[in-house]
């Protein structure tokens, strides 16, 4: 019956879905976006995924259209993912890194992004250290803003590249249990992955110590639980987030080790896990502490298909943000 429930669940969002106009032309947190938005997004990114199948991996879409890739912080995956989805779609793309640029001469985010405007820009990927930077942006540049993680508060495309992953598996993310384990503060994953996962029917538990739990959390439409080990038997997906060293201030725990004993997906924990758990993290991986290795490599392991998926959610970002700006300018 339950099972029936899901079913029909999702297919009412997929049928909405079909007859859902897009009209954003900036992505900036998935907060803001409806259940239908969110399924829209994953529908188009699944067309997308053919794409990258084919033996010439390109499409149309962006021709003539140009990229910025604005990274004031580092990354490895959704910058090159992003890269790697312009490409895809055609388009031209501009890598900026801050480390490279005069903001080491004082120059600030919006006089940067107002400069390479002035060269005939259409979107901007941005990510940043400050909250809110990419909202920022969106009120005072022309361009479409899409934000590739902003401070501890959103990191959008992540998010949708997670639910997109679970339902590809699982078939609907609705009464499915899932836990965010670990440095829960200081992570824009976690506050994504929540208002995505919780859009689509899923119960949400963030478990970590009190220290690194968020402020208010009794305020999200989340679970909260201080004890893995109660949390491990009960639900399908678990997402291990990484201890963010470089946003710690002061000591969060005791020791490494203390932590690894107590929120650490080892082996000996997941042999009390259902069998058909679905084991994410975002990356980077601290290995041998928030996740063993034999874990992250193990069967139950998605963490590569979250990558692998995360190209086709960026294209679909690209698309449509672009096909948005385009039916404004009319
Ligand atoms: N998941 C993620 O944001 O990874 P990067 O920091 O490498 O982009």
């Amino acid at each position: 019956m339950k099972r029936k429930v899901q079913i029909t669940t999702t297919m009412a969002l997929k049928r909405k879905s079909k007859q859902f106009k897009w009209q954003r032309k900036h992505l900036l947190g998935l907060r803001d976006l409806s259940a239908e938005e969110i399924t829209y997004i994953l529908d188009t990114a699944t067309g997308f995924e053919q794409v990258s199948r084919r033996s010439v991996k390109k499409a149309p879409p962006l021709r003539g259209k140009v990229v910025v890739n604005l990274f004031f912080e580092d990354s490895t995956r959704t910058r090159n993912s992003f890269a790697l989805a312009a490409n895809r779609l055609s388009a031209d793309i501009i890598e900026f890194t801050k480390k490279a640029s005069s903001v080491s001469k004082g120059e600030t985010l919006l006089d940067t992004a107002r400069n390479l405007e002035a060269m005939g820009i259409d979107i901007v990927v941005v990510r940043h250290n400050a909250g809110g930077a990419s909202r920022f942006l969106s009120r005072n540049i022309k361009a479409c803003v899409i934000n590739a993680g902003d401070g501890f508060c959103e990191h959008p495309t992540q998010g949708l590249l997670d639910v997109y992953t679970i339902r590809k598996i699982k078939g609907s993310l609705d009464g499915l249990k899932i836990a965010i384990v670990g440095d829960i503060a200081h992570s824009r994953v976690a506050r994504s992955d929540m208002w995505a996962m919780t859009k689509l029917g899923a119960e949400v538990t963030f478990v970590g110590p009190p220290t690194l739990m968020p402020a208010q959390a009794n305020l999200l439409p989340v679970k909260m639980s201080y004890c893995l080990d109660e949390v491990i038997e009960k639900v399908d997906v678990i997402n291990m987030l990484r201890i963010q060293f470089e946003r710690l201030g002061g000591n969060p725990f005791p020791s490494i080790r203390e932590y690894s004993h107590y929120f650490g997906l080892t082996v000996e924990r997941m042999k009390r896990a259902k069998s058909d758990i679905l084991v994410m993290h975002p990356g980077p991986i601290n290995r041998g502490l928030e996740i063993e290795s034999e874990v992250a490599d193990g069967r139950n392991s998605v963490i590569l298909e979250q990558v692998t998926n995360g190209l086709a959610v960026r294209m679909a970002v690209l698309f449509l943000v672009n096909q948005a700006a385009a039916q404004q300018k009319g």
